[in-house]
């Protein structure tokens, strides 16, 4: 069976966010099972790493774009990559999703659109002409229109719609139907409207065959007002109909102690010295003091999903009691600028980095005792399974896939409410074990060994897909 994954971020070429890291992971740990083809905008970072590209076909000018190409490339180990070919879409210096100065570039709905219609147009049949899709699995809403697009031509191929975050869920003004293509029949609640908006992601939950999110808690957790976005409703439609699941993200293999290359000493479950080493480069590179005493880490994107308030307020407590707290992460500037005032207030305590480097993370997961998590939400969350993986326990707010991935006490420390009161007690409980060692040595290896892979949730993926095909051969 041939399966067409469409995303707006991959690892291997450019990544915002966790969706970049699924999306080169997912599709590796299917392709033994299905012919699995990606398809991703022709940003620039992908067209100049990507190697060659064979532009296969010309697809059609709409949205008042002239007619672009679709390329065909490969990983280096091998999987085919359909490239959406269009300059003035795609081709410039930014994020997916944001320009250099963080603003949402203007003609999203445009790009994101026409990504959704090479999708269908590949599904069908009219992209590649060696090739056609049995199932589309889309990502968020910049894919979600694909659903919709293939079900005003009346094509009845199966479609998953993987929610990685509820709360972005690409809406545009009504006025921009006619330019995107979209019936006007369809600006309706039962289609692409949301509180008098046009939502790209609400037009996959709805139209898509089945919907997936990225753990089991944030599945039930969306059915309800508190964490639904608005689109709860739906979405108890959809579990009731049995078509919302949940199933968790893996962590690829290549985060490993005893492998990683940007570690400065490797270690392992059976003898994580090797931590210390680590430990003392995140200390010098964060300027902060050497010390014997725990290390917390915040590897993070600021902003307010991610309750970087409450770990800012919670510093406090950790310094008082002779810790040390380490933070990369990048975002809303109002959270840069607190978090640099806090390290000039604790000098040699905490020490903050503004920006993304992927050594700096890998070195903080393995040289923290600790990594702060008071998420306010958190679908799937993968920072706190690299953290296990390299011996630092989480403290987590009890939700999403943080409630599903670790277990309080054992692998690390969850909290119920998120709030600072709850938080700086879940701290407490960290530095309690801290200061005894045997316990510290047993839940570090118990996170370390904890089973990450993707091998259970690949099997899950695939009843989803055989379910999806079946219910749609008779549909
Ligand atoms: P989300 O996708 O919501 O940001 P995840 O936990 O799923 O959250 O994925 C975040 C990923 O981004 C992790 O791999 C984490 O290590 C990485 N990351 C986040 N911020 C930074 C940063 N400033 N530098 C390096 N890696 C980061
Ligand atoms: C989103 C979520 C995160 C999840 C990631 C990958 O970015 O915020 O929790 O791990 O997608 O699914």
């Amino acid at each position: 069976q041939s399966i067409l994954f469409v995303t707006s971020e991959i690892a291997d070429y450019i990544k915002a966010g966790g969706l970049g890291e699924v999306s080169a992971a997912l599709p590796r740990a299917l392709r033994h099972s299905y012919d699995v083809r990606i398809l991703i905008p022709g940003y620039r970072q992908v067209l100049s790493q990507i190697g060659a590209v064979e532009e296969i076909a010309r697809l059609p000018a709409s949205f008042g774009i002239p007619e672009c190409g679709l390329g065909r490339g490969t990983t280096k180990d091998g999987l085919t990559v359909y490239v959406l070919l269009c300059p003035e879409l795609y081709e410039r210096d930014g994020s997916p999703y944001v320009d250099s100065f963080g603003q949402d570039w203007s003609d999203n709905d445009i790009r994101f659109a026409r990504l959704g219609l090479a999708a269908a147009d590949i599904a069908c049949g009219n992209g590649d002409p060696l090739w056609q899709a049995d199932l589309l699995h889309l990502n968020d809403w910049p894919s979600g229109l694909a659903a919709a697009y293939l079900a005003w031509r009346g094509q009845h191929i199966p479609t998953i719609l993987t929610i990685h975050n509820l709360a972005y869920q690409g809406l545009f003004e009504r006025d921009r139907l006619p330019s995107l293509g979209i019936p006007d029949a369809a600006f309706h609640i039962n289609g692409v409207e949301f509180y008098g908006k046009l939502s790209f992601l609400k037009a996959g939950i709805f139209y898509a065959s089945h919907i997936t999110t990225v753990s089991s808690t944030y599945a039930q957790e969306i059915t309800r007002p508190e964490f639904g976005c608005g689109l709860d409703g739906l979405l108890r439609t959809r579990a009731r109909q049995g078509r919302l699941d949940g199933i968790i993200n893996g962590i690829d293999p290549s985060w490993d102690p005893s492998k990683d290359p940007y570690l400065v000493s490797r270690f392992s479950a059976e003898n994580f010295r090797g931590k210390r080493a680590n430990a003392n480069t995140v200390r010098k590179s964060f300027g902060l003091a050497l010390s014997n005493g725990p290390l917390f880490a915040v590897v993070s994107r600021l902003v307010h999903q991610k309750g970087v308030d409450l770990a800012i307020s919670a510093a406090e407590t950790i310094v008082s009691q002779g810790g040390q707290i380490a933070v990369i992460g990048q975002g809303e500037a109002r959270f840069e600028a607190e978090l640099q005032a806090l390290a000039r207030r604790h000098q040699g305590s905490v020490g903050v980095r503004i920006g993304y480097d992927e050594g700096d993370a890998r070195r903080m997961y393995a040289g923290s005792d600790f990594l702060l998590m008071p998420s306010r939400f958190e679908p799937c969350g993968l920072s706190q399974m690299y953290a296990q993986r390299f011996g630092s326990l989480p403290i987590a707010h009890r939700t999403g896939g943080l409630a599903d991935t670790i277990e309080d006490g054992v692998n690390g420390f969850l909290f119920g409410e998120p709030c600072l009161h709850r938080f700086t007690d879940a701290i407490k409980r960290g530095l309690d074990a801290f200061r005894s060692r045997p316990r510290l040595s047993a839940m570090r290896r118990a996170a370390m060994k904890r089973p990450h892979g993707w091998d259970s949730s690949a099997s899950k993926y695939k009843e989803v897909y055989e379910r999806a095909c079946q219910t749609a051969a008779w549909a």
